[in-house]
């Protein structure tokens, strides 16, 4: 009830049409009460009176209300219709930006099909809600009432007799809904994991094919249709026994009500045979009605199943978004400070254990270590992608805990390993984080980032398409596309998590030598295996298993930290040589 209490929310702006909606309902229901009683009358006509022109009339005024009500029926159709179909448009669209604000902590239990499918499956279920029982079900509900007065004014001795059933009905009607409601939910949980399967088979398309594991994914997808198709069949069988059970209850009714009647005309006198078809029509429209308000049971039950998994989204906790486009912090400095921070992503496994750390602004720092040691992690604290459990990290002396993550990063940027460009033109995904950037700002941070050239080489330049997640290039054109578009929005902070792992070290060495140069003043940090950034860092920082085992200058750790030394002089060795050091031998051998 709670869930159907809050779903009404939704319909507030849409009540004009609700209640234009009703009217045309209460006429089409109305109509609906008065062809049964002209046809019992036309009928005591013809058997008594055999006037014509009585006759004329009365066919005439049931051909009328039949036709005005074809036209109200339309119009309650086109607003209940219209008025569902706004509402859900409002449940996506919150249920969108609800998505959009969600912690990542909430993404990484999420599967994405199962979010996909509360968007379009459970939605249309709760638009049915709207359509079949806020509206339909009123119609019905006045329609039984109404019909039940009406078969005790024909005759109270026929409609005891056939309404008896009533509350047996109502009984079976709710234990029915319980029913359904529980087969719903599992049939929409099966949807979502449905959608889960087809979406990561559909993009992991690449790794289904180099293993060929074609067999083992259409098996997996095939196992989820199967409980698509089992917990819906079990939801339509519920559903059919009961339409099934109503339909035999109601032709019993109708064989007793006959049998009685002809007693009554015959034996009683006390009603006419007219009045007896009145009777049989009116328990004719009764039997639908009734029928109808079993499905609308059940479409209730689905829609409150699908209206509780669109509230466990909704009741998430989420930041607002919806604030001005602008850094908060215009004379931000950029000073970092981490005081005994500790996280944890679950399970209170710590990845972060304790950890101190001061970084002046303006500076550039190198975090390097083991993989898994809490690099990427230590930066998304940076960003508020999570929380520490405890400690501090503040940003020019002011803690991040209570800045508003859309301000913050404003201020602060990150390019990640494996950057995520949207199916648009290669100029939009640059512009992403600034959207009126001019072409010559753009430019400049391409040739910053070594993409330019590239960009010339192709037929459309900057306005090619580069397919989905930038499928059309390759990971080290996508790591550059990445920074220009990081540059472009020009962030105080930024943060490089890996960013140039996938670009070659002489196209690295110029990238980073640009980089750095128009990064002056920033504060910068990189998180790296490689070492050709660690010429242009004030700090360098040895991570290891969550904790910081190293922190110094190069020169300083390859005195004091052996792990580093190690590292060094493998990666310059004359099969890992250093970016500065190929670049050098390059020139010699006048390849640049
Ligand atoms: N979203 C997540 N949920 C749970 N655990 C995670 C998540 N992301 C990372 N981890 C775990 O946290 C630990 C640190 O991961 P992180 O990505 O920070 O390491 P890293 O130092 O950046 O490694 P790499 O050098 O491979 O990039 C790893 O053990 C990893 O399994
Ligand atoms: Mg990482």
């Amino acid at each position: 009830m709670a869930i159907l209490l809050r779903l009404f929310k939704y319909a507030k702006p849409y009540r004009y049409r609700l209640i234009s909606a009703y009217c045309c309902l209460l006429i089409v229901t109305g109509l609906t009460y008065l062809i049964p009683w002209i046809l019992g009358l036309a009928i005591d006509s013809a058997l008594e009176n055999r006037e014509h022109m009585q006759f004329i009339v009365l066919a005439f005024l049931i051909l009328s209300s039949s036709l005005i009500r074809g036209l109200f029926t339309y119009g309650q159709h086109y607003l209940s219709e219209s008025t569902s179909q706004l509402i859900s448009q409002d449940l996506r669209n919150s249920l969108f930006q609800k998505y959009q604000g969600l912690s990542f902590s909430f993404h990484d239990q999420q599967h994405t099909g199962d979010l996909m499918s509360r968007a379009t499956a459970d939605i249309e279920a709760i638009r049915w809600v709207v359509s079949d029982g806020i509206l339909r079900g009123v119609s019905l509900i006045t329609m039984i009432l109404g019909i039940t007065v009406i078969l005790f004014a024909i005759s109270w001795e026929l409609a005891s007799v056939s309404l008896s059933f009533i509350p047996f009905i109502l009984w079976r009607g709710t234990t029915i809904a319980k029913q359904l409601r529980i087969c719903w939910l599992k049939a929409q949980e099966a949807l979502g994991g449905m959608t889960t399967v087809l979406q990561e088979s559909i993009t992991g398309i690449q790794a289904t094919k180099s293993f060929n594991a074609e067999t083992y994914e259409h098996a997996k997808f095939e196992s989820t249709t199967a409980a698509v198709y089992q917990h819906s069949l079990k939801a339509s069988l519920v559903h059919s026994s009961n339409g099934a059970f109503f339909t035999f209850i109601f032709s019993s009714i109708t064989g007793i009500v006959l049998f009685l009647g002809i007693r009554l005309i015959n034996i009683d006198q006390t009603i006419s045979p007219g009045q007896l078809a009145q009777f049989i029509f009116y328990l004719g429209l009764l039997a639908p009605s009734v029928r109808m308000a079993g499905w609308i049971i059940s479409s209730l039950s689905r829609g409150i199943a699908a209206g509780d998994r669109f509230f466990k989204v909704i009741d998430a906790d989420s930041y607002d978004f919806d604030t001005p486009k602008v850094s908060n912090n215009q004379h931000l400095r950029g000073e970092i400070e981490l005081g005994k921070v500790h996280f944890s992503y679950s399970d209170n496994i710590a990845i972060l254990k304790n950890l101190n750390l001061k970084i002046p602004a303006g500076t550039t720092v190198v975090i390097t270590g083991e993989p898994g040691s809490g690099k990427s992690t230590l930066l998304q604290l940076l960003l508020k992608f999570y929380n520490p459990q405890s400690g501090m990290i503040t940003i020019d002396e002011t803690e991040i805990a209570s800045t508003d993550p859309i301000a913050l990063r404003y201020d602060v940027g990150i390019v990640f390993q494996d950057p995520f460009l949207f199916s648009t033109t290669i100029l939009d995904n640059i512009r992403y984080g600034k959207e009126d950037a001019t072409m010559a700002e753009v430019v400049s941070v391409s040739e910053i980032s070594q993409l330019h050239q590239f960009v010339m080489t192709l037929p459309q330049q900057y306005e090619t398409l580069v397919g989905e997640r930038g499928i059309t290039l390759s990971g080290g054109q996508k790591q550059r596309l990445a920074i220009a578009r990081c540059l472009l929005s020009d962030p105080k902070i930024i943060l490089l998590d890996d960013a140039t792992s996938n670009i070659d070290v002489l196209t690295e060495s110029k990238l980073l030598t640009n980089l750095f140069a128009r990064l002056t003043g920033k504060t910068t940090i990189i998180a790296t295996h490689r070492f050709s950034s660690t010429k242009f860092a004030d700090l360098i920082i040895i991570l290891q298993n969550g904790t910081i085992q190293s922190v110094g200058t190069h020169s300083e750790l390859m005195v004091s930290d052996n792990y580093y030394k190690q590292l060094y002089a493998y990666q310059n060795t004359d099969s890992h040589k250093s970016s500065e050091q190929l670049t050098e031998q390059s020139h010699d051998e006048g390849l640049l």
